[in-house]
């Protein structure tokens, strides 16, 4: 009996030590999970949410902005929302702000237009304590709290004299423009600032695409009839370098006209590889969305910042693609 009752007890004590271990295996397994589920939802709940205006959703230059915005989003806790016209319209990104006012973020990040009802919306944000930042182009009129982008009349003019040197100072030049934004103003203004005491470079008309690669291929047709003795091409905005390069190459002209694009998309770089595309300004669009929102993190928290934060602009030219060291043509991505 006593033999049984020993046993009786070794049974019970083996049951109790199994349990106590499962409830302890159980019990710090659900700690754990609850600490993943706690980390989850605090990363789900981020400590400010921002909205981030294109000029055009789809454009794969505003692409690159949203993916800076977003990586930063995720390391500052940052909701990043991305929303703009499907194709450039002022009185849609207009409506974007007033939604984004009225749904009270924290930040707004928009490219900046100049327009009065622009301005009028982004002072009403900041009356109401919403910090604007302008990225891509500039809205200085407006009471945004800071600009983020390129230098764009030193951009316009850096490519000024990228053609003077490239041409050895002798073109007929056609330019493409995307439309009648800060920017592009800027960029055609610099280049003829630059260009205007080479005496052998004559534009011979400036055409606005609309930021649309088609209409920049139809603008480039037209000035080419119109212009025969045309030698070069200069677009000022993302596509307009690939519509201009569908023309040339179309009509057999690639190697006779040179072509100066803005921006470094992987398409505009294979046409640099190719020989069809001569030289590209860069702009660091990655860089400009990033920036953005350490920005604003630090606007919101009283941090000082500048007015203006101009980032990197550069030339790429068809040796510059190739690195020595790996031996190999390099990523579009390593430009930014
Ligand atoms: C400009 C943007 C524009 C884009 C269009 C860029 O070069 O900086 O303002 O929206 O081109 O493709």
């Amino acid at each position: 009996m006593y033999r049984y009752r020993y046993v009786f007890y070794a049974i019970l004590f083996t049951c109790f030590f199994f349990s106590l271990i499962s409830a302890i295996y159980f019990f710090t397994k659900t700690l754990h999970s609850n600490v993943s589920l706690n980390k989850h939802s605090s990363s789900k709940k981020a400590d400010y949410h921002f909205i981030l205006i294109p000029e055009e959703e789809d454009n794969p230059y505003w692409e690159l902005i949203e993916k800076g915005a977003k990586d930063a989003g995720r390391k500052f806790h940052v909701e990043v929302e991305y929303i703009g016209p499907v194709q450039t319209n002022v009185n849609e990104q207009i409506k974007a702000i007033e939604k984004a006012i009225a749904s009270k973020v924290d930040g707004i990040i928009t490219q900046g237009i100049d327009n009065p009802a622009f301005s009028k919306v982004v002072n009403q944000a900041e009356n109401e304590g919403i910090p604007v930042i302008t990225i891509d182009t500039d809205a200085p009129d407006s009471d945004r709290s800071a600009y983020i982008g390129s230098n764009n009349y030193r951009a316009g003019y850096l490519a000024g004299k990228t053609l003077i040197k490239d041409t050895k100072g002798q073109a007929v030049v056609g330019i493409i423009t995307g439309n009648h934004n800060e920017n592009e103003v800027l960029r055609v203004k610099g280049f003829k600032k630059a260009v205007e005491n080479t005496p052998k470079i004559k534009i011979a008309a400036v055409k606005s695409s609309n930021i649309s690669r088609i209409q920049a291929a139809e603008k480039t047709y037209e000035i080419y009839q119109h212009y025969p003795n045309v030698t070069a091409f200069y677009g000022t905005s993302a596509l307009d370098g690939l519509g201009i390069s569908a023309v040339t190459e179309q009509f057999g002209k690639s190697k006779d006209i040179y072509i100066l694009a803005f921006d470094t998309l992987p398409e505009t770089m294979s046409l640099i590889k190719k020989g069809s595309i001569q030289a590209a300004i860069q702009q660091q669009p990655y860089t400009m969305g990033r920036d953005s929102i350490k920005t604003m993190v630090k606007l919101l928290n009283h941090q000082n910042t500048s007015k203006s934060i101009f980032t990197k602009i550069s030339v790429i030219h068809k040796g510059d693609l190739f690195s020595e060291s790996s031996n190999k043509y390099k990523k579009a991505s390593d430009y930014d």
